[in-house]
Order: structure tokens, then sequence, then C-alpha cells
């Protein structure tokens, strides 16, 4: 494939920051991403945001189509995260459907753009199906991982057949939908008041639009069933399926897929703007640092339009009390049993410090290994250390270690003299800057102390994270090890989900795993904001180095959601 990377052009893509009325007059925040004079532009492209996230997620794809000669118009939904009017509680499907209009009659007005195409994701899909079917404006449709049954989908998010529910009588009230308080009932009866909630709905709009219209949808998407895509593509005039291989309902999870997505997409866009098919090789590819600027004027810009309303204490207090699903879920198990084998075995009178330890999982794999393991006999226990920021947190941690240590120990005699435990509430985000010989007055330990240091799915939740990394260097002997964790960029929980929501769980089950969504969708937001940061293994590799660790190794894990680092000092 030959990719030209015209990174001189590209890198002139301007991003102008726009503002119009919806259909019920709240003000809708947009960007329009271009090259040159938009009115020499080969053509003109609506993007929507998906479900839960903002306009800023769109520009790295708007971008690709800017780098093409197109002129993108991407916005926020009004009642929805990001930075157009209305708060979320009143957020509905119909209510996005009148956004996406409202962004092509924006067009017309002050564009004098007769017709645009219209690329949505996810649920967003649903609304612009519907869009496309009532306005002629929308010349093409390009439906990304598009949600074409939102009954089963809710179902399969819920583990509960809410819309059936909702018509035999059940009422929610206020409700946390993945992440975001809506009015559930407002919600859920717009949605079947308006005929967007089932499968036939769709293939009934499908089949009323008149325009070409694309599917792709990713091959391993828990939320969506691709046969349910293949069905109501078969209803439109002139629609195709286009399966992106390996590839998650977050199809950035997996950067190869999406590169090729992208550029499917991209090339589709050009051929209904020229007319004339478009090969790969004659599309071009923005560079990376064409929107990294662009990106943190709009990180800066949702900061201050959603500022973070709880504390971090609070947040991870709350989170933590939901962990049980980690705990009956395999692929935790496992990527817990990696960190504890990247450390190897554990020798007589070692310190191991857990950073972050939240409810003390990794401590409870520490306890069992050293229990039972009978064949470790050792002179002096290991001691080892949780610090957290929650109380709530470390009280769980302390009684599970206990718990273990009890179960444990009976049966195995001396093994118990194996460990024994310490615990410390700090913020880790209020480290010293220097990192000089008397130690820190939050990481209260001297130079040289621990033999190992776990720090698991800590790292991205700090605003300095660095400096953690440089502190853990300090105390850490040298010939010591590190294991150190983060979720992946884009990361997708929704096959964890989906696999652990088959295997029949109790309510109680559901109702954790749920939780766990919601949480999800929260970190989302703020990881959105910059207030979080998923790293690659490329810069977690690069924190270590610059602290002055030796050879990190990359280890990927937690169903492929997560990278994992082990270094010596
Ligand atoms: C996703 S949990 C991971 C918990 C545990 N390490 C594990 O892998 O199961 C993130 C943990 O980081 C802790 N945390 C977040 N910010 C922190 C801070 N500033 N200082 C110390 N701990 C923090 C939270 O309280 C929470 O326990």
């Amino acid at each position: 494939m030959n990719i030209t990377n015209a990174s001189a052009s590209a890198a002139e893509i301007q991003s102008e920051l726009v503002i119009f009325p919806s259909r019920n007059g709240l003000k809708i925040v947009a960007y329009m991403d271009f090259i040159g004079d938009p009115g020499q532009a080969a053509g003109y492209v609506v993007m929507t945001p998906k479900y839960g996230e903002t306009k800023k997620n769109n520009l790295q794809l708007a971008y690709y189509l800017a780098a093409n000669g197109l002129v993108v118009l991407r916005f926020d939904h009004t009642n929805h995260v990001g930075e157009s009017e209305g708060e979320m509680r009143h957020y509905t499907l119909p209510g996005a459907v009148m956004d996406i209009l409202a962004a092509f009659d924006y067009l017309e007005r002050q564009c004098g753009v007769k017709r645009a195409g219209l690329v949505a994701s996810s649920l967003s899909c649903r609304m612009a199906i519907r869009a496309t079917s009532l306005d002629v404006r929308i010349s093409h449709l390009i439906c990304l991982v598009g949600v074409v049954n939102v009954q089963s989908t809710l179902t399969t998010v819920y583990q509960e057949d809410v819309v059936s529910n909702y018509l035999d009588g059940k009422r929610w009230g206020i409700n946390d939908v993945l992440g975001f308080e809506i009015d559930f009932e407002k919600f859920l009866g717009a949605l079947v008041e308006s005929n967007l909630h089932s499968l036939k709905s769709t293939c009934d709009d499908l089949a009323a639009v008149r325009v070409p219209v694309s599917f792709l949808s990713a091959q391993n998407d828990a939320w969506v069933n691709i046969d349910d895509v293949r069905h109501a593509v078969e209803f439109a005039k002139a629609g195709r399926l286009h399966p992106i291989k390996d590839s998650m309902h977050e199809v950035r999870e997996n950067p190869e897929a999406a590169e090729r997505t992208f550029r499917h997409l991209v090339a589709q866009c050009m051929e209904h703007a020229r007319g004339e098919e478009v090969g790969f090789d004659q599309l071009v590819i923005p560079p990376k640092r064409s929107f990294i600027q662009q990106n943190k004027i709009e990180r800066e810009r949702l900061r201050r339009a959603n500022p973070v309303q709880q504390n971090e204490v609070d947040f991870w207090s709350q989170y933590l009390s939901k962990y049980e699903f980690f705990e009956s879920v395999d692929v935790y198990q496992y990527y817990i049993n990696l960190v504890g084998d990247l450390f190897g075995e554990f020798r007589s009178g070692e310190l191991v410090l857990d950073a972050g330890c939240g409810n003390g999982l990794f401590g409870v794999w520490a306890i069992r290994h050293l229990l039972e393991n009978t064949s470790l006999r050792l002179d002096m226990p290991v001691i080892y250390t949780g610090l957290d920021l929650t109380h709530d947190g470390l009280l769980d941690a302390m009684g599970k270690h206990s718990l273990a240590i009890r179960r444990g120990a009976p049966s195995k005699g001396e093994a118990k003299n194996n460990v024994s435990s310490l615990y410390g509430r700090v913020d880790l985000d209020h480290l010293g800057r220097s990192t000089g010989d008397d130690g820190d007055p939050v990481l209260r330990f001297a130079d040289n102390t621990f033999d190992k240091i776990c720090c698991s799915l800590l790292i991205s939740y700090l605003k300095r994270p660095a400096d953690l990394v440089r502190h853990l260097y300090r105390v850490l002997r040298p010939g010591g090890t590190l294991v150190i964790s983060s979720m992946k960029p884009f990361c997708d929980l929704s096959e964890i989900y989906r696999r652990y929501a088959e295997r029949n769980p109790t309510d109680k089950e559901i109702e954790s795993a749920r939780d766990l969504l919601r949480a999800a969708g929260k970190i989302k937001v703020k990881e959105e904001q910059g207030v979080y940061t998923f790293f690659s293994a490329e810069e977690l590799q690069e924190m270590l180095l610059e602290a002055g660790f030796k050879a990190p190794q990359i280890f990927s894990s937690f169903g492929n959601q997560a990278n994992v680092l082990r270094a010596v000092k």
C-alpha cells in the first residue's frame, strides 16, 4: 500500500470554533476542520459524537478527512457531555436526531452547502439513520460500529431488557447510564415513542433512505450483533456492510484495525465527494503531530466546560466499593498472576511496596503465594506495604489480607510467618519534586528501601505520573524490580463484560459489573479532559528509562487491554 504522507499540507489544517442553534434553540458548539478556503473544498462531512463522548474524540478521523480536502463539521450534542448547552439528564435520542439536522441547517445557512455526507459511530448511528431518512441534504451515510437494534444493545449492556420492562410499566427515575446521570424514564419513553428502539424500525428507516449507506462493523463487537447489521443493510437501496477484522466496538483499541478503518472511511467519503473511485494510495495521511496541538486546545476547553465535580478520594472510594467484579473475572486473575510472576520468587525478609494498592488484590495474590508455596520456608517474613489514597480501600485490603492469612495459615504451619503487612494512606500526586536523600514528605521511605515494587493500574490517574516513577526508582534498591501497568489508550472492556455476563452471574454480580461500566464511563470522560491518561507501552517505557530504570520489558494482559512493564534498577 502506498500512502502519501503529505505532512506539509496536513500541517495546514485549521480548526475553527463555530456555534449554532439546535432546533429548539440550545447552543451547539462545534469545530470546522479544513485546509485552505472551505469554499473550494471537495466536499463537506458532518460528524456526530458517540454516546458519552465529545467532538474531541472525532478529531483524529476529522483530520484524516480534512487532509484530503474535505471540510468537516464535528459537534457536541446538546444535553450531552461536551460544550453544547443543556444537561445530560435531559438527553434523548430524538433530541440527538434534531441536533444532526441542525448541523445541516448551519452548513446550508452559513456556507451555502446544499448536500453533505454524515459520519456517525455507535449509538449515534441510529439517530443518523433516522436523520438520513428525513433530510435530503444528507448525501451519504457512513456508520462506524453502528447500533441498529437499540433494544438489543441496551439489553446486552444492562443484562436486562429495559425497553420491554419500560413498556410493562417499570420505572427507574434518574439512572446512571454508562457513567452519566440521565432521566431514564424520559430517555426510554422518547426512544419508544419515536420508534427508534427496534431492529424493525431501523429497517423501516433504511428502506426510506435513497442515498448510499455503509456500515463499517467490528467483527468482535460485544454491543452490536453483526447479523442484525447484515439484516438491516438489506433494506437500504444502496447499502453496504464492511466487516472490520480484529476489531472490537472501540475500533481504536487495535491501532492497526483503526488505521485500516480510517483509510477505508476516508476513501469512501472522497469517492462520494468526487464521484469516482479513490484508491488507498491516493489518500493523504496526516501526521500525528498535526492534531496534537488541537487536541490540547480542546482538552483545555473541555476541562473548563465540564469541571470535575467529585473529588478523587470520593471517586475512588466509590469505585473500589464496586470492585468485586474484578475479583471474579478470569482475565483480571490472569493479569494479577502475570504481575506476580514478573517479580520472580520472594526471598526471606524482602520488602514489597504496592503503590495504589486499592482493595489489595495484588497483596492477596502475594499472601496466597507465600502461604501456599510450602517449599518456601523463610527465616524472616516478607513485609508487604500497601499505600492508597482511600481509607475504605485500605480497610478492605487489610480485611482481605487477614482473611487470606487465616485461610492459608492453619494448614501450612510455619508458613504464616512468611508474611507481614503495613498500610498507609497517602496521596501519591503530592510527592516532592526533588528525589533527594531525605526521602519525601509523602513517600516517607529512605532511598533503596524496597526489593519489589508493584504499581498496578495507578499511574494513569495521577497528574504528575513521571514524579511517582522517579520516586519509585528512588525507594527501590539497586537490582530491585518494578512492575507497573496502565490500561491501554482506547481500551475496551465490553468483551470482558460480555463474557462475564454470559457465565450466568448472580444479580449482585451483574450489578457490580454494571457499576464497573458506569465507572469506566466516568473514567473515559476524565481521560478525554486530560485528567487521566492511559499510556501506550512506549510512553511507559520512556518514563521508566527517563527515571533511570533498566531494560523495561513490555507485556500485554487483562484481555489485551492493559500494558504491563517490568524493569529493574
Ligand atoms: C484502578 S485502581 C487499581 C487498584 C489496584 N492497584 C489494582 O490493580 O487492583 C486505582 C487505585 O489508585 C488509587 N489512587 C488514585 N489516585 C491516587 C493517588 N493520588 N494517590 C494514591 N492512590 C491513588 C485509587 O484509590 C485506586 O485504589
